[in-house]
């Protein structure tokens, strides 16, 4: 229903909805898109574009074999990542984007009975095949956490370290997941994106799940993550592991 109204209350209600609009405009004014789309685009990305690169395909469970070939040690030095990560006992760490847990179980036995895995992942049936493996082998320090999209299910300042192996590129809503990764910290704590280096084109991967460090850098280092830069390891045979470090915003 419309109320007709004249005279000066006219006026100041005028003034309010113009005060209202221009809110609005500065609103738009502000946002640049995030994100934008293309219809012309690498098939093994979604057509999604993030800071200039494109976001890849998230990899479905039918690949859970791939991510489980026996030759994985030999081709991505699975062990030289562990010692990269500089595990200690008692530690907690949010595996994201777990899979079916081949990094989470070799986490798992560095950080020992007293530290905890969070193994994240948005894929129920990888959360399942986790379980499974975790109850064959016995493994009683690995929650499962079925994560979203757009967030990961973590509570803010309570993990010393994330791991993210080969799935940062294919999150389809960085910005956000990056910005409750980077909450989920304690000060002090760190993320280490392990992908696989875009700046070598010998390494036998499809190029939107490749990232240079500069595009790490880039993303990971925007101020409002209060993530600092602090080292990459190329120790790797096909990728590098870029770590930073939660800084407490108040220091
Ligand atoms: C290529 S696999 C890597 C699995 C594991 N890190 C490994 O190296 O064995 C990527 C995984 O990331 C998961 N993923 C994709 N987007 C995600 C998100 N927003 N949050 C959590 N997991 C995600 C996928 O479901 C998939 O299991």
């Amino acid at each position: 229903m419309r109320t007709v109204i004249s005279g000066p209350l006219t006026l100041l209600l005028l003034l309010c909805g113009m005060v209202a609009i221009a809110d609005d405009a500065s609103e738009s004014a502000e946002e640049s898109p995030r994100y934008t789309f293309r219809e012309l685009h690498d098939p093994n990305g979604i057509g999604k574009f993030y800071m200039g690169r494109e976001i890849a395909r998230v990899m479905g469970h039918q690949g859970i074999n791939w991510l489980e070939r026996p030759e994985r040690e030999q081709e991505e030095g699975l062990s030289l990542l562990i010692d990269a990560l500089k595990l200690k006992p008692g530690m907690v760490v949010a595996d994201i984007g777990a899979g079916s847990g081949v990094i989470s179980t070799l986490i798992a036995k560095e950080v020992g009975p007293k530290g905890t895995v969070l193994a994240v992942d948005i894929q129920q049936e990888m959360l399942d095949a986790l379980a499974a493996k975790c109850k064959k082998l016995g493994i009683e320090n690995i929650e499962p956490v079925l994560g979203e999209t757009k967030s990961p299910r973590l509570k803010p300042g309570t993990v010393d370290l994330v791991v993210m192996v080969d799935v940062y590129h294919e999150f389809d809503f960085p910005y956000e997941m990056l910005s409750e990764i980077a909450m989920s910290l304690k000060p002090g704590g760190r993320v280490a994106f392990v992908e696989y280096r875009k700046e070598d084109p010998t390494v036998p991967i499809k190029e939107v799940h490749k990232m240079s460090q500069a595009q790490v850098r880039k993303e990971a280092e925007q101020s409002e993550f209060d993530l600092k830069w602090k080292e990459t390891v190329d120790t790797l045979p096909r990728q590098h592991v870029v770590v930073f470090e939660r800084i407490d915003p108040l220091d």
